[in-house]
């Protein structure tokens, strides 16, 4: 299983181990990082699961959907919606920022 490292908005670093096909927002959630709290439920509507990927990281995941690139047209290059992203074993000791709430 992949091992995602998640750095959370406290700053704590936190890793996940995750089955391929699922979400890092399910793993994240499944793994008790609180940070992500994915009001929606993953269909990429409220935006609460977003996490921020650094540029060296950017290109290891494949490119936004449409719909997750409307979510996303006000915040910074990097940011993701962690629900559309689906594990694969490429994604090994990959690092991800949660992004800070909001709200
Ligand atoms: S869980 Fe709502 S946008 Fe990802």
């Amino acid at each position: 299983m992949p091992e995602i490292i998640f750095i959370t908005t406290s700053g704590d670093e936190m890793r996940a181990s995750i089955p391929v096909g699922t979400t890092l927002m399910r793993g994240a959630i499944e793994s008790g990082i609180d940070d992500i709290r994915a009001e929606c439920g993953g269909v990429a509507s409220c935006g609460t699961c977003k996490i921020i990927l650094d540029e060296a990281n950017q290109g290891k995941i494949s490119p936004a959907s449409a719909i997750e690139g409307s979510m996303l047209e006000d915040d910074p290059s990097g940011y993701r919606l962690s629900c559309q992203i689906v594990v694969d074993p490429t994604m090994d000791g990959l690092v991800v920022r949660v992004a800070p709430a909001e709200y």
